[in-house]
């Protein structure tokens, strides 16, 4: 039997996981001096909690909920995003009880029973953040200043920030109703889903991705014509922050998430390289949620980075030096063998990587691993130098050679290169 993993679920293998631990690295870092916290979500919760977030209409939890019953016949799902399950725990915590804003971080894999395609998991891995507590827009500014931050020290550069204001329970019942008006006439010739949305939530159809309706709706008003005073004075303060700050935006009056507990802000961070999945990370205000899982009235807002889109940027824009060892120790012979280890592990504790041979073949081949491997430096050791307490070094990118006494092998690393921190 010959066992493979699922469709448009993957392995995560060498070298790729060093730019995987580099941009995990530094969202710790710089997330970190912006003041959010690490949390540790869950992986799954109770499906309400998505259904009731994201909303009962979206492609999300219509179709692509890893949703199963447990034992006791509860409805379970694995989290298709972070922010249901961050809300859950601000309100289940009390952590409205402290002092706002309230600033998290989280990372790890989300579930979406997509059709994968490039750039689209069934399994995949977000960064996100999330704010708590604060409805002035400069915290708007904050987290967008921080992901651009963010992109840019990791490598990336020249990429679409998408920014839109999508209203709040106060202006979408007109701009519902102006949507209807508009699609009324050609409803008919929108895709079965659409005919649905209609009904249900008809905000949805600027999501849909049928290209006959994409089409369709060409022409349809836009969110920002239908803004209430609050809104529109949000929008405006926060774009006003942004060109203070200098960050680039585009402007986007057609941007609509496809997660319905969306208000005000929106955005989306976009890049052309990666084809039709062009969102590298996404995020926006949400409002009205801690309220809807039964806390207090909380302003909020986040934002998360799809890691497997931005390590296939990386990886386009980028050559890159992955880790190699410091050090290859060949040994001929038992008693060179067990020396051979013994000076591993003298060497290991000062915190360079050191690959021993593990016996029974050639110096030659021995040799030839230790450049295939990239080996910096290689020590070799027979009965000659054990007999005389000396011990070959090489510097295998130069040829350069010597000797050295064995209880002295450490320096002819620390003479060359510098020491790493153990
Ligand atoms: P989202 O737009 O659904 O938002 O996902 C955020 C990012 O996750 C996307 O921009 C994309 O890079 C990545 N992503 C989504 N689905 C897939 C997939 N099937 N395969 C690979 N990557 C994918 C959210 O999840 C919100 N929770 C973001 C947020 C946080 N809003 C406020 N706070």
């Amino acid at each position: 039997m010959k066992y493979t993993s699922l469709k448009g679920i993957q392995d995560i293998l060498p070298p790729d996981i060093y730019i995987w631990q580099t941009i995990e690295l530094k969202a710790r870092e710089l997330f970190g001096v912006y003041g959010f916290k690490e949390i540790r979500l869950p992986i799954i919760e109770y499906s309400d909690i998505f259904i009731r977030s994201i909303g009962e209409t979206t492609d999300i939890v219509e179709k692509e909920m890893y949703a199963f019953a447990d034992k006791s016949g509860r409805s379970i799902t694995m989290r298709p995003e972070g922010t249901a399950p961050a809300v859950r725990c601000y309100v289940e915590h009390h952590l409205y009880n402290l002092p706002p804003p309230q600033k998290f971080f989280y990372s790890g894999p989300m579930f979406r029973y997509e059709r994968p395609q490039r750039g689209r998991f069934r399994q995949f891995y977000q960064i996100g953040v999330e704010a708590f507590g604060i409805s002035q827009p400069s915290i708007d500014a904050e987290i967008i200043v921080m992901l651009n931050n963010f992109l840019e020290r990791i490598g990336l550069k020249g990429l679409n920030f998408e920014l839109n204001c999508i209203g709040c329970e106060k202006c979408r019942p007109d701009y519902r109703d102006a949507l209807m008006n508009f699609f009324k006439h050609k409803l008919l010739y929108f895709c079965p889903d659409c005919q649905r949305r209609y009904v249900s939530n008809p905000l949805r159809i600027l999501d849909c991705k049928v290209e006959k309706c994409i089409e369709l709706r060409r022409g349809s008003p836009v969110v920002t014509g239908y803004l209430c005073n609050e809104c529109r004075s949000h929008f405006n303060e926060l774009i006003s922050i942004l060109k203070a700050l200098k960050i680039p935006y585009i402007l986007t009056p057609d941007l609509v998430r496809g997660l319905d507990y969306y208000t005000k802000t929106a955005f989306e961070v976009t890049s052309e390289y990666l084809g039709a999945q062009k969102a590298v990370a996404a995020g926006g205000r949400y409002d009205r949620l801690v309220e809807d899982f039964g806390g207090p009235p909380t302003h909020a807002i986040g934002f998360a980075v799809g890691m497997e889109r931005v390590v296939t940027l990386l990886k386009e824009v980028q050559s890159r030096k992955y880790p190699s060892p410091t050090l290859f120790i060949a040994t001929i012979g038992r008693e060179a063998e067990l020396e051979g280890l013994r000076i591993a592990e003298d060497i290991r504790a000062r915190g360079f990587w050191v690959e021993p041979n593990y016996g029974g073949v050639s110096l030659r081949s021995q040799l030839r691993k230790a450049d295939r491997i990239g080996a910096e430096f290689a020590f070799i050791i027979g009965s000659d130098e054990l007999r005389s307490g000396k011990i070959k070094w090489k510097e295998l990118k130069n040829g350069k050679q010597g000797e050295v006494e064995i209880d002295n092998a450490t320096k002819v690393l620390s003479n060359n290169i510098e020491s790493p921190d153990p």
